[in-house]
């Protein structure tokens, strides 16, 4: 019970490599990544915050919720300066930008069209972010194009104009 069932582990949310992600389990209904998006990218670049994205998904039970604040591109160039060198190569590299990060979530990694439920005020424009909210599909895409397709198939061609209609239906015409 409340407040019992809460747990902080302190990691590192970006996985070694995209094979560990077949090793994550559907254990949560919401999972909120607020102002943290900028700070997996910087470390580990395009492929990392992807992956980010990837395990968020896979974490998720079906019908979850994930709950996204993504910074701004200009706030990057702000801090990449002052920052290690490999950071400021994985800067330099960057060719995923946060105004992508909608598109991939619905057409590759599979959640739904993100809404934006609010832009919290704040003194500092740079904190007036919008909140993003996209849910994890109940079913696979792929799943349901399937299903779409097989649907669409069956209303063009019903069985009783088929040339070869079922056996029931030969038996109950004579
Ligand atoms: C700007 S703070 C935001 C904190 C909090 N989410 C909020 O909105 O107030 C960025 C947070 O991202 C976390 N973070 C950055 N890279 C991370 C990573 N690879 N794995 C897990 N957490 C990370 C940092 O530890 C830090 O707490």
């Amino acid at each position: 019970m409340f407040p019992k069932n809460i747990k902080f582990f302190c990691d590192n949310y970006v996985l070694e490599s995209d094979d560990l992600l077949e090793f994550a389990q559907q254990e949560f209904d919401t999972i909120m990544c607020l102002s943290t998006t900028k700070w997996i990218h910087l470390n580990f670049g395009d492929d990392g915050l992807k992956r980010a994205f990837k395990r968020m998904h896979a974490q998720l039970r079906p019908g979850g919720t994930l709950i996204l604040e993504p910074q701004g591109l200009s706030s990057y160039a702000r801090k990449v300066r002052r920052l290690t060198p490999k950071i400021q190569k994985n800067y330099r590299e960057m060719k995923f930008k946060p105004d992508q990060f909608s598109d991939y979530l619905v057409n590759e990694v599979g959640f739904s069209e993100g809404k934006i439920v609010a832009v919290p005020e704040h003194a500092s424009a740079g904190f007036r972010r919008p909140i993003h909210v996209s849910i994890k599909y109940f079913h696979h895409k792929a799943t349901l194009k399937f299903f779409f397709l097989c649907f669409s198939y069956l209303r063009n061609r019903p069985w009783w104009k088929q040339k070869n209609p079922p056996p029931s239906w030969k038996a109950s015409n004579g």
